[in-house]
């Protein structure tokens, strides 16, 4: 059972047919809209899935209207006849014509195409997201980085249970990566930080992600049990994205929907969305998957406030507040150093006199140091730390 499968609630999304019985846009997203036509912009089929090519697709969008983009392009797996297990079974490889192109130029090329046309959609502080294989990745890497975008990280999503390299003549390719850029240098992007510490033990997150890939009930099958499509993503790695990258209520586009995993999580988290998908199969399949989502209550994805955006408080204000006093001591959670408290709100060791940071930073010997979350004072109640008493000011300032 996918983890965000909770039930099931009517269709949220169409694909219009048209009369030939080939997938057609739907009539808003037409070249030159009503809107666009009496100088509005174009209204954003949020919500849906739109059957084309996505650089046509996105060609017509607004530009600067979507907040995140996530993309699984063709990897151009380069496949050469079947691939088979040592019991000569056959392996269900990635051998679809989608993903194949005569060339790295025409690869590049339609690679250059699409995230050229992608670019152009993203707000100024929006970002984009692409995963790929050794296949693939870093001539999108490169190519993304000559048409402006600014990378941020590149996360290994490590598979708890790769396929093996049945021949033996490679490693087990175990891992797939994903680049995470800005849209520019400048692009204020989103990253939940603390969200993302707060459910790792309070350890920072870091840039390799053990999943496993999309197994069991999650994985959709067709009525003879064969995978509805190959390369269908876990919605655990979906989430982990837009957990840490994007907010409730942002549009979250895909250009290579596939069998709609995005869609399915941005529904479950609170977000919206924006599929596009050539094949029409894939596109039903995603449609349907995505009118079973329930989404979660909105308090078990509501983004919590980083510690970043809660208003600043100097030491200074404790004192003046009362919740310490000057002359009394301050020290660490092993009790090896003492500092006394200055009238002025900054702390003095023998010749060292400053803030709680500087101050916490030289008896440690190191470059820099947070004082708030380094020294304690004595309580009836034991050690507290002068994080939890800035906690009492902060509450104090939200609550006036
Ligand atoms: C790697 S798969 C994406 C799988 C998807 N992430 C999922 O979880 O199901 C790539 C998808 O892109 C689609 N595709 C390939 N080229 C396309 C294009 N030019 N425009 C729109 N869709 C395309 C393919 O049909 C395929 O479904």
């Amino acid at each position: 059972m996918g983890i965000l499968r909770t039930g099931t609630t009517s269709a949220a999304v169409r694909i219009q047919v048209s009369r030939t019985g080939r997938p057609a846009l739907a009539p808003r997203l037409k070249a030159r809209s009503l809107h666009e036509q009496i100088g509005l912009p174009a209204e954003l089929p949020l919500d849906q899935i739109i059957v084309d090519d996505c650089v046509a697709a996105l060609e017509r969008l607004p530009a600067a209207s979507v907040d995140l983009i996530f993309a699984d392009p063709p990897y151009n797996l380069q496949l050469g006849g079947d691939l088979r297990r040592p019991d000569d079974s056959l392996v269900d490889a990635v051998d679809d014509d989608w993903d194949k192109f005569s060339s790295f130029a025409d690869y590049d090329a339609f690679t250059r195409a699409w995230l050229t046309a992608a670019r152009r959609v993203l707000k100024p502080d929006g970002a984009l997201w692409v995963i790929g294989s050794y296949h693939n990745i870093f001539r999108v890497g490169a190519i993304l980085q000559d048409l402006g975008f600014w990378m941020l990280n590149d996360i290994v999503w490590r598979k708890a249970n790769p396929m093996p390299n049945f021949r033996g003549r490679r490693f087990t390719n175990a891992h797939e990566t994903l680049i995470w850029a800005a849209r520019g240098e400048s692009s204020k992007y989103t990253f939940h930080y603390e969200a993302l510490k707060g459910g790792n033990d309070d350890l920072q997150m870091r840039s390799d992600w053990y999943l496993p890939l999309c197994t069991g009930e999650e994985r959709l099958k067709d009525g003879a049990g064969t995978k509805v499509h190959p390369t269908q993503k876990p919605e655990a790695l979906l989430a982990r994205v837009m957990l840490s990258a994007s907010n409730p209520g942002d549009v979250i586009l895909d250009p290579f929907f596939g069998t709609g995993t995005t869609g399915a999580v941005a529904k479950a988290l609170g977000r919206r969305f924006i599929g596009i998908e050539r094949d029409t199969t894939y596109a039903e399949a995603a449609r349907k998957r995505i009118a079973g989502i329930q989404p979660l209550p909105p308090e078990a994805f509501a983004t919590a406030p980083s510690k970043r955006s809660e208003p600043r408080v100097p030491f200074l204000s404790l004192v003046e507040a009362g919740l310490v006093k000057a002359g009394e001591t301050v020290t660490d959670a092993k009790r090896r150093h003492t500092a006394v408290i200055r009238a002025d709100g900054t702390l003095v060791l023998g010749p060292a006199v400053g803030s709680i940071h500087k101050v916490g930073a030289l008896v440690q010997g190191l470059p820099s140091c947070n004082g708030w979350t380094f020294w304690h004072v004595e309580r009836p109640a034991g050690l507290t730390l002068l994080d939890d008493l800035r906690g009492e000011i902060r509450a104090q300032m939200t609550a006036a």
